[in-house]
């Protein structure tokens, strides 16, 4: 079965400061988006890796991660993933994640692929371990909650449908479009080498996770 890998890489990235978007700034000496498209492009199980970038970001695309093929992405992250739907032809399955977790692992994409036998979507998830409490000082059970990660993984056919009849407001993952639907996303078990680079210190974190795993 064709399995495609789109990364979204479209965003403005400006939240983790420096003179580039966050996409391209270095970690451990490659650019954030680089170590994702590696970990997709030598994995036996993906067949085609799509990148969706910014327009006014195509020339530093080009700079930065010379002969990467990208797409055009669109104003919200939810464009940018209908624009790369819209580029997989006859694909049947598709891995969407964000540039901003760079580091992927072959066992986080055999879970999701293999979840797909039996379900429309997959998502990778971390319990979580801090106590939970909502602003108006209310206790909050964390039994039964997780954190969602991106690889997502779906049938092509569901996503699209979910992409297509979503009159919602721009939702944070592609999960819950599939579930508004009545479709079915399995949960499996994610890494904690998938944390998301959102903010300047992020990046001395990401570094630090590198050099622990490759020590
Ligand atoms: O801003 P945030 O980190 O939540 O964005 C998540 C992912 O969605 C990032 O990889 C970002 O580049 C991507 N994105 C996109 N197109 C947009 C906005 C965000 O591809 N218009």
């Amino acid at each position: 079965m064709n399995t495609v890998a789109l990364i979204v890489a479209a965003g403005k990235g400006e939240r983790a400061g420096g003179t580039l978007p966050k996409q391209f700034a270095l970690i451990a000496g490659r650019p954030m988006l680089a170590w994702s498209y590696a970990a997709f492009a030598k994995n036996p199980r993906i067949e085609r890796v799509i990148v969706a970038i910014a327009e006014d970001q195509q020339r530093l695309t080009a700079e930065h991660m010379p002969g990467v093929a990208t797409i055009t992405g669109g104003t919200t992250r939810r464009a940018s993933v209908a624009s790369g739907l819209a580029a997989m032809g006859d694909a049947e399955r598709v891995l969407i994640h964000d540039a901003a977790r760079p580091f992927i692992t072959d066992a986080v994409i055999d879970r999701l692929i293999d979840a797909l036998d039996n379900a429309d979507g997959a998502v990778p998830v971390l319990p979580i371990v801090d106590t939970l409490v909502s602003t108006d000082g209310t206790s909050v059970s964390r039994e039964g909650l997780h954190r969602v990660q991106t690889p997502q993984a779906f049938r092509v056919d569901s996503i699209r449908r979910a992409h297509a009849e979503w009159r919602g407001a721009e939702p944070t993952d592609d999960a819950q479009m599939v579930r508004a639907l009545g479709g079915s996303v399995a949960l499996v078990q994610g890494d904690p080498m998938l944390e998301k680079v959102t903010l300047p210190g992020d990046f001395a974190a990401a570094e630090a996770r590198i050099g622990w795993e490759t020590r």
